[in-house]
């Protein structure tokens, strides 16, 4: 029997980046996550007898936020449930499970990269039919409906026991227990020459950051392709994360980092984030940034078996450097410039526009899934370097002597005041019609503009989606406020600059002009407070 359990609206609904994220303590509040999981299912139809995917990257609040969600969908009418072992399913292999199963939809229970733990933060994102984040205009419905929210509906029925594979009835809905790994791992499997990886004998380090990808990671990368044990460092899921960030950078991942710098490194390094979509690369003395990685891998994507046939285009997002667009251009495909967040892309691939997208904040991923998909970047790579039979460090320099180099930086200054941040976004973007023409160094400002989409495939149009401003030869830098913070404000300066022929420079020393030219154009010290950034990747 249905219960109609009255609620009233709580006013910070509104779905962000990526899905809606929040304090532990602030979904710990009376009806905050029945209210936002019911507005969900409110502002989408054919939800009769449809199937339904949750999974979650086993973050605190994942298991009890996953046993409301059941009953709720049991009380709208969904005939099955499909949830990960454990209420695991990383967010690649969430997507991959709606697709495979035909849903009509996923809650994938997230806050990706952010900490967990009773103070820190949780999430829950829609994903739609084809597997990826819900367009904006799913997530605006699912907003506006948070607005005026008066109910919620549930059954009466105990929890489900998610550590067990099979099917039970839950008021009239089958609820499926599946292993998490299975499906996601045969889809690799089809995708990439385990063979070929399995014969090249490298030597890797790969780290889980104590978040989801652990048992993928673990199951494909030692079981399946036969890399030593131990291969998989931090590899079991835990609630907090073991009181780290799962944010496969630089600074989180600073001891995989130290491991590929030591006289002793392995072949290649890699790390995933709290939910499995992000990777970080890095060759034995060389990282590799996400935006060459993008370029490196598209360019060299053809010699793995599920892309031998090419690519139809590449994408990436506006703060992501150019480095692809120079791959695109040299193979005659299309390059697409979307906003942040990787549901822009879902339209392109779903239309064969792209096959290949990826986006400066660690994501890359392809049409195999409508996700970023940290795994798989690792794998691509990993045949890449089993068929050419390079260092990661020579890919990558003979990739620069082809196409050239783009030096890049990303500059976070975090926890900013809000009004700081936003007096410093509407003034520069009261001053964008000025710069065109202006010098800074040796840096003249070619185009300024706030960047804004129209998607090719329906038409529709995201403004106000980053400051660019674009400096005479391809040089560039990008301003724009975090859209996945949880609290006060968070503003990156990305810095970019383009070497036809100087490209064995230090990154850093390289880009110190547009670093400069960043803070002259947009007073990032008077606004701020801040002398420098609090984190560089
Ligand atoms: C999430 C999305 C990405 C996006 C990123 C941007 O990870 O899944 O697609 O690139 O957020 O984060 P930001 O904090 O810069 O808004
Ligand atoms: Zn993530």
């Amino acid at each position: 029997m249905t219960i109609t359990v009255p609620s009233t609206p709580y006013p910070d609904q509104k779905p962000g980046t990526s899905g809606l994220r929040k304090k532990v303590r602030v979904f710990q509040q009376p009806n905050y996550a029945e209210n936002f999981i019911q507005s969900v299912f409110d502002a989408i139809e054919d939800k009769d007898g449809a199937t339904l995917v949750i999974g979650g990257d086993g973050r605190f609040l994942n298991r009890e936020v996953i046993q409301v969600a059941i009953r709720i969908a049991a009380a709208n009418g969904f005939g099955r449930v499909v949830v990960g072992r454990g209420g695991i399913l990383s967010t690649p292999a969430a997507s991959n499970m709606i697709r495979i199963r035909r849903a009509l939809g996923g809650l994938v229970l997230s806050a990706s990269h952010n900490p967990g733990g009773p103070d820190e933060d949780f999430g829950i994102k829609y994903n739609i039919a084809n597997g990826g984040p819900a367009p904006e205009k799913v997530t605006e419905a699912i907003h506006a409906r948070t607005l005026t929210i008066d109910r919620w509906l549930t059954v009466e029925a105990d929890d489900v026991d998610l550590d067990t594979d099979g099917e039970t009835m839950l008021a009239g809905m089958t609820v499926e227990v599946v292993d998490p790994v299975t499906d996601y791992a045969e889809l690799m499997r089809k995708l990439f020459d385990f063979d070929a990886i399995r014969a090249a004998g490298l030597s890797m380090a790969f780290d889980a950051m104590s978040a989801v990808t652990g048992p993928y990671a673990t199951e494909i990368l030692e079981r399946q392709l036969g890399f030593a044990a131990g291969t998989v460092r931090n590899g079991t899921p835990l609630p907090d994360f073991g009181g780290h960030h799962p944010d496969p950078n630089l600074v989180h991942a600073h001891e995989l980092y130290k491991t590929m710098m030591a006289a002793d490194a392995p072949d290649f390094g890699a790390a995933s984030d709290g939910d499995g979509d992000r990777n970080l690369i890095i060759g034995r003395n060389i990282f590799i940034t996400p935006s060459d990685s993008l370029a490196m891998l598209a360019a060299n994507a053809h010699l793995a078996p599920g892309y031998r046939g090419g690519l139809k285009g590449i994408a990436r997002s506006m703060p992501t450097s150019a480095a692809a667009d120079r791959v695109a251009a040299a193979l005659g495909i299309p390059s697409f410039e979307t906003p942040t967040g990787w549901k822009f892309f879902g339209n392109l691939l779903d239309a064969g526009l792209a096959t290949i997208c990826g986006e400066e904040s660690a994501g890359t991923g392809s049409d195999h899934v409508r996700e970023k998909d940290g795994l798989w970047a690792v794998l691509l790579w990993l045949n890449i370097l089993a068929v050419r039979g390079q260092s990661v460090e020579a890919i990558a320099r003979e990739h620069w002597a082809t196409y050239g180099r783009n030096y890049y930086a990303r500059h976070d200054y975090e926890g900013v005041e809000s009004d700081r941040a936003d007096a410093l976004m509407t003034e520069l973007r009261s001053k964008l019609g000025n710069l065109p023409g202006r010098r800074f160094g040796d840096l003249t400002v070619e185009a300024a503009d706030d960047f804004a989409y129209e998607d090719p495939t329906d038409g529709s149009v995201s403004r106000n989606q980053g400051i660019r401003v674009l400096f005479v030869g391809g040089s560039r830098v990008v301003f724009r406020l975090s859209g996945t913070g949880t609290s006060g404000a968070t503003l990156r300066v990305y810095l970019e600059r383009y070497e036809a022929t100087a490209i064995d420079g230090d990154a850093t020393a390289m880009l110190a002009d547009i670093a400069a030219a960043a803070d002259a154009i947009a007073g990032i010290v008077r606004h701020t407070g801040r002398e420098r950034p609090d984190v560089v990747t």
